[in-house]
């Protein structure tokens, strides 16, 4: 028999066992992946959410269905109408795919910096890609305001707003979070990842408490050039963004809506610096035979750090938000490694992966 959580996900459109209703239907219901080389090495017990199995590739066909269902519930798009999102990643891709098996055109605005390959996928998708001038937040130019303003010109067309829309956390507390519990059998003394949006962590970390009545600890992990850690460690400061990181999708400047719902609810967080994320990716790879991306490997890094803060055998679990398929011309080549100072970070004996020049 169904239990209740699944039969909830089942009428939001999140996957299950049985058959599903097309593309959307298959968005969720990921395995829970063991980690076991990077387990018994530390003597933990770590386990990834294999997010880069959803039908787009990534955690973030989640958000994309979440939101799109949001606003058909709420009545704001009907069938035939219009989808408009300021993305340059997995968000438009979620959004592509979604669009075309419910019948909506896909409008994605994006800085006219990212690379072709990422806006022909996005084309091939069947969406309508408008690069613009790659402006900062505060200027009324900036992608993501020329995308609310195309959505609120048109009838019958929503703006997804994927960053303060919190349809996007809750798709994560409906899913993500319900999973995972089911799937480590209740017993989880931490989860920890990284943010773009917030919508994972607030999601998944809010269920988590709740489920475990708070005996779940809930911690954030940061790329280097993201104010998140600051903010939490301080209890509360916002300081200027500074410094850099080679990770995509996630890191932030603000607290979004999304990260909002739950912030205050964490127990911690803690920087992982590229060198440790660099050696992850490989080291994912030549350990588990998975193939992710550096968002991922951060990820891994910092579950296995936190596992350790727990103590000894402690159960931990993070999300392996997608492949390293979309960025493997920089992940696995030698100049560019180097370009970014970080040649050095691969293990002696991973080198060998780093196959192209
Ligand atoms: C590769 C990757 N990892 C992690 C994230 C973060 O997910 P969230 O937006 O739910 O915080 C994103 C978001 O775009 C992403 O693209």
């Amino acid at each position: 028999m169904l239990s209740a959580f699944r039969v909830a996900t089942r009428s939001r459109g999140f996957a299950t066992n049985a058959a599903v209703p097309g593309l959307t239907g298959a968005i969720g219901n990921t395995p829970l992946i063991y980690l076991k080389g990077l387990s018994e090495k530390s003597g933990t017990q770590i386990f990834g959410k294999a997010e880069f199995q959803n039908p787009g590739g990534s955690v973030k066909d989640r958000a994309a269905l979440g939101l799109v269902l949001d606003a058909e519930e709420q009545g704001l798009i009907k069938p035939g109408g219009t989808v408009v999102e300021g993305t340059a990643g997995n968000t438009g891709i979620g959004l592509a795919h979604v669009c075309r098996a419910r019948g909506y055109k896909c409008v994605i605005y994006m800085p006219d910096t990212q690379s072709q390959e990422k806006i022909d996928l996005l084309r091939m998708l069947g969406a309508d890609v408008r690069p613009v001038a790659a402006v900062a937040f505060e200027n009324p130019r900036n992608y993501n305001h020329q995308a609310r303003e195309y959505a609120e010109s048109l009838d019958n067309a929503i703006w997804t707003d994927q960053f303060d829309n919190v349809a996007n956390a809750n798709a994560h507390y409906i899913s993500t979070g319900p999973e995972i519990w089911e799937q480590a059998e209740g017993k989880l003394d931490g989860f920890i990842c990284s943010t773009g949006t917030g919508g994972t962590l607030a999601g998944v970390g809010k269920y988590l408490k709740e489920k475990s009545g708070g005996k779940t600890q809930i911690w954030l992990a940061d790329p280097p050039g993201s104010v998140l850690t600051s903010y939490i460690s301080s209890g509360g400061k916002l300081v200027e963004r500074s410094g850099s990181s080679i990770t995509e999708g996630i890191g932030q400047g603000r607290i979004t809506n999304n990260l909002g719902t739950f912030v205050n609810d964490l127990t911690g967080a803690f920087t992982v610096p590229d060198e440790k994320s660099i050696a992850m990716v490989y080291d994912l790879l030549d350990t588990e035979g998975l193939y992710l991306g550096a968002s991922s490997a951060l990820n891994v890094v910092a579950a296995v750090e936190l596992a350790q803060k727990l103590g000894k055998g402690s159960r931990v679990a993070t999300v392996l938000c997608d492949g390293a398929y979309r960025y493997q011309s920089r992940l696995f080549s030698k100049k560019w490694l180097a370009s970014k100072g970080l040649e050095g970070a691969i293990p002696a004996h991973l080198k060998k992966y780093a196959v192209l020049d």
